[in-house]
């Protein structure tokens, strides 16, 4: 049963959206990945948050551009947080994905992560640590790869150092 689902509003977001499944599967949380719309299909929309509530996921992802409402649409058939992915998929550049999706009505929140693939990123890093809360060997694997990322870091500016001789 998946912990994590992702949705998003069409097909042609997925190169911007499946960076959040592979962060998930990386970190071995059980997740769920499909389409539907707020706006193309409505009554899906509202079939799948119930049918993966009820199956017991913790945390629903959504992805969207234009005039993204398909995390909004989630928030309010759900008291299980809610991830907002904005994607850059119009003339307007994202703006108008982000705005739709950040600016939600108090009550019903959306966690809007970054724009397109930095948010599909952090998007699963966040649901991660939402479930790992409950969860210390989960904790443990986020703290892990932090160790990961810092020694890149690390790397990365003795590398810099060496080739400009700081
Ligand atoms: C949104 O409209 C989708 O999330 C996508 O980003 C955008 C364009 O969708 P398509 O016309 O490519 O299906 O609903």
């Amino acid at each position: 049963m998946p912990q994590v689902v992702i949705f998003m509003g069409s097909a042609s977001d997925e190169a911007v959206v499946a960076p959040c499944a592979e962060i998930l599967k990386k970190l071995n949380i059980s997740y769920a990945f499909t389409v539907t719309s707020a706006h193309r299909t409505p009554e899906r929309t509202e079939a799948l948050v119930s049918k993966f509530e009820a199956e017991g996921c913790q945390v629903f992802i959504c992805a969207a551009g234009m005039a993204a409402h398909l995390a909004g649409a989630v928030a309010a058939r759900t008291a299980k947080p809610v991830i907002g992915i904005p994607v850059a998929a119009s003339a307007l550049g994202g703006m108008d994905a982000l705005l739709s999706t950040v600016q939600m009505p108090p009550g019903f929140p959306v966690a809007t992560v970054a724009l397109d693939k930095a948010g599909a990123r952090n998007a699963a890093w966040l649901a991660a640590q939402m479930l790992a809360l409950n969860e210390p060997a989960l904790a443990r694997r986020i703290a892990d790869e932090r160790r990961m990322m810092q020694a890149a870091v690390e790397k990365a500016a003795r590398d810099i150092e060496e080739k400009y001789g700081a």
